[in-house]
């Protein structure tokens, strides 16, 4: 896989080098049509006041426009949720934070056709983050969209596809990118003191996976415009176990543990060990396990194995809330020399007799503002090369989605990315969500 920082390192290594070879010379025009050429609406400069509009307010895109927010130069000028009740609450919010009400709206494309906006937040339900980033990029907005970017495979393709064709700046909301101690596991594990890395084993054993006393379906509650947060999904009746929050366990909206917190993880997993492309295979089960009347569809307890060359790579989630060295999530590299364990509160170096020597990394807790503050450096310099690009949030998110559907289907697969298929039919079918009318699904 080339990404953006492959084409801007390759290109300034050739240039610095005084040489520009034909192939860098495409990989940079591509680079330079990306940048900067947003169709409808103009990009901000480096002096600019930076205006964003938050789509989805509820709970996490609020927490990342109050780091927005501690930047001055920054405006909120439009909120937008299909609840009624939580967009009042964020706007009182906001009036307090910054001594005025932005303007508020209930369908996300009248808050695009506005021209003064710069960037768009996304911190709506999975299934959502397709439809509103790649409509976004089309209205020549910088969008900072959400991990897992989308809930399929295939629409990690076409907000890949509306990045480049819009030239839009994008920052995949994988703070842990933007987070120094991970820089510096990254900087150890290259480092080569661990010695030969065989496995690599990730886990989240958290008990929101299960989803106890299911309740009837009732009205739609007062306020909430239930079809607009069905959006592309299929049609169902309301039911507040499948709503805010607890979505996240329903196939049509998210993909459990392993895409929610897997992101997160398998991404440092797979920069860790310098993974570009699909593993040769994966293999995963799964399935109710720890509650047989869990009301989830997605499985509270799941094993996901991806393999590669020379080493393995192990996913593993249930929902009780314990795990490897009294983590209930975290990773291992799996060293000749060493097994190095990390998680947000730290990492740790456990020598194999004696190798090499014992090390700790405290965090800083700044990722998620470090992260904002990256994305609007990058918007401001015109600068593709966020954090977390939207390659690197698809690639993470594929690699999600590749395990549940092994887990789905009950099969190994191997994922030819080039050709879009598993050359499994049953697999093939869950690439591409099929978008309920009258949504289509974003061509580019
Ligand atoms: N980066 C992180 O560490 C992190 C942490 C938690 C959640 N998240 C991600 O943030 C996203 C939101 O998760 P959450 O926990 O805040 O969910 P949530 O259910 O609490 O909030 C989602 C909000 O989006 C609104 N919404 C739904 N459809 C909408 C639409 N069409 N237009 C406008 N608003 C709409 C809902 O009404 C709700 O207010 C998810 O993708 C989740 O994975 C990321």
């Amino acid at each position: 896989m080339i990404t953006r920082r492959d084409f801007i390192s390759r290109a300034s290594a050739a240039f610095a080098a005084g040489m520009v070879a034909p192939a860098l010379i495409k990989d940079s025009d591509i680079l330079a049509k990306a940048i900067g050429a947003g169709r409808k609406s103009k990009s901000v400069s480096v002096n600019d006041k930076i205006n964003v509009g938050l789509i989805g307010c509820r709970s996490m895109g609020w927490g990342d426009l109050a780091c927005f927010m501690t930047h001055p130069d920054v405006d909120c000028v439009a909120l937008c949720d299909i609840d009624r009740n939580v967009l009042e609450s964020r706007a009182g919010d906001m009036e307090k934070m910054r001594g005025s009400r932005p303007a508020l709206y209930g369908d996300y494309r009248k808050l695009l056709d506005r021209k003064d906006i710069d960037a768009v937040v996304i911190g709506t339900p999975d299934h959502w983050h397709c439809l509103q980033m790649t409509d976004a990029c089309a209205a020549g907005k910088d969008v900072y969209v959400e991990k897992p970017v989308a809930n399929s495979i295939a629409e990690c393709d076409a907000m890949v596809a509306a990045a480049r064709r819009y030239g839009r700046v994008v920052q995949a909301g994988q703070q842990q990118r933007s987070g120094a101690i991970w820089h510096k596991m990254k900087k150890y594990i290259d480092s080569g003191k661990l010695g030969r890395i065989s496995r690599v084993n990730v886990w989240a054993n958290f008990n929101y996976a299960a989803i106890l006393n299911p309740v009837p379906d009732t009205p739609v509650p007062e306020g909430v415009d239930f079809e607009m947060w069905l959006g592309p999904a299929p049609e169902r009746t309301f039911n507040p176990k499948r709503f805010h929050g607890s979505w996240r366990m329903f196939w049509d909206y998210g993909g459990g543990l392993v895409t929610d917190w897997g992101v997160h993880l398998l991404d440092m997993a797979l920069w860790g060990m310098n993974v570009k492309g699909m593993p040769k295979r994966v293999f995963a089960t799964g399935g109710n396990f720890t509650y047989p009347d869990n009301y989830a569809e997605t499985f509270d307890t799941l094993s996901v194995i991806y393999e590669f060359e020379d080493f393995l790579i192990q996913w593993s989630n249930v929902s009780i809330e314990s795990g490897p060295y009294g983590k209930c999530y975290g990773l291992e590299f799996k060293g000749t020399n060493g097994t190095l364990v990390a998680n947000r509160e730290g990492w740790e170096v456990i020598p194999e007799q004696q190798r090499i020597e014992a090390e700790t990394c405290q965090p800083d807790n700044l990722d998620r503002e470090n992260h904002v503050s990256n994305f609007l450096d990058c918007m401001r310099r015109r600068d593709a090369d966020t954090a977390c690009t939207i390659e690197n949030g698809s690639f993470c998110a594929k690699y999600a989605h590749i395990g549940n559907v092994s887990a789905r289907v009950g099969e190994p697969l191997t994922y030819d990315d080039a050709r879009k298929t598993f050359h499994d039919r049953r697999a093939d079918r869950l690439i591409t969500p099929e978008y309920r009318k009258p949504w289509k699904f974003p061509k580019f």
